[in-house]
């Protein structure tokens, strides 16, 4: 351990240099946020910090060691993740967001009814994870009520602590169900209440051709939707139908080989009026989305709308 304080660009070039060595993508920027990190601040100010002393350089060498080691993913090692507008808690056992999924709450946000004099809108995340979805939904609209749905114990502990937390910083609470989101019996006192349903559900179809980040630390039931991709989404797709009110909203996320599959569930299901794929910004079939048809429907047939789009313009 070095006993004098040292300056902290050295800190990071080192800590690239070991990162970028063990094949990490985006060394530099990684080694910035540890350090950033260690150092509590913004990863902005890093050029402005102090030299860095022995303690934190000794904090910053044993997280960069470890990420070198075995790939544990950074937010894990950091404990946090940013996604939308939201910092949450994430670790070993949960799911840890991705960019894409916040284009499903961008799009859902844009769909609900705008605030009004009424009750706000029921929605519901299916599979919730950290609460990304849920948590980001509750904090654009305050007068919405969001229900997380999760199964397995890891990532409901995840789930629960960062509902608390958004809550505490003083977003709406959302109510979180532990709860199997493929079972038809799933929330009966929410049926053909919600304004609308969203989900990022395990979709991968089964593969061992995934990062190490990935596959040997995010939680596989969090992962893999079955040999095809589907074995979470189809029976979710049924759930969802029952929950949503006439005229409400689905928004499924998917793997970039399933988006016609995905589409063709949802329009098989017959609850949903047109169904539309969306690409994300690289131009990946990402998600799709639906509306329950209104009673009395008759002339929209729940036809499949494939015309890939740039982004989510609606
Ligand atoms: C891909 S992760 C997405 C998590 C979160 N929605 C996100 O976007 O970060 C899928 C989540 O679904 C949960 N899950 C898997 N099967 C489930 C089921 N049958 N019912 C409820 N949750 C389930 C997993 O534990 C995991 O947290």
């Amino acid at each position: 351990m070095n006993p004098r304080p040292v300056p902290v660009a050295g800190v990071v070039r080192s800590a690239a240099r070991t990162l970028s060595a063990a094949g990490v993508d985006s060394a530099h920027v990684e080694a910035q946020l540890v350090c950033a990190h260690v150092l509590g601040i913004d990863r902005s100010r890093l050029m402005f910090a102090d030299d860095v002393d022995a303690a934190a350089v000794s904090e910053i060498e044993q997280l960069v060691a470890a990420r070198a080691r075995d790939r544990t993913p950074l937010q894990y090692l950091l404990g946090r993740a940013v996604t939308g507008r939201l910092e949450l808690a994430v670790g070993p056992g949960v799911f840890i967001p991705r960019p894409e999924t916040e284009l499903l709450a961008e799009w859902i946000l844009a769909a609900l009814p705008a605030p009004g004099d009424g009750p706000g809108p029921v929605v519901v995340d299916l599979c919730a994870g950290s609460g990304t979805l849920a948590l980001e939904i509750a904090h654009a609209r305050p007068d919405a009520h969001v229900h997380a749905v999760e199964l397995h114990d890891a990532a409901l502990s995840w789930l629960r602590r960062n509902a608390d937390e958004r809550a505490a910083a003083g977003d709406t609470p959302i109510e979180v169900h532990h709860t199997d989101a493929t079972d038809p019996r799933a929330l009966p006192h929410l049926r053909d209440r919600a304004a609308a349903v969203v989900s990022n559900p395990p979709y991968i179809p089964f593969t061992d051709d995934l990062p190490a980040d990935v596959l040997m630390h995010e939680p596989a039931t969090a992962l893999f939707g079955g040999g095809d991709g589907l074995a979470v989404v189809t029976p979710l797709v049924d759930v969802a139908a029952a929950l949503l009110a006439p005229g409400g909203h689905l928004a499924v996320e998917h793997d970039d080989t399933t988006g016609p599959a995905v589409a063709a569930v949802v329009s098989a299901q017959g609850a949903f009026g047109t169904v539309e794929q969306h690409t994300d910004l690289a131009g990946r079939p990402r998600f799709v989305t639906a509306t329950r048809f209104d009673a009395g429907h008759g002339d929209d047939d729940g036809e499949v709308v494939t015309t890939a789009r740039k982004g989510i313009t609606r």
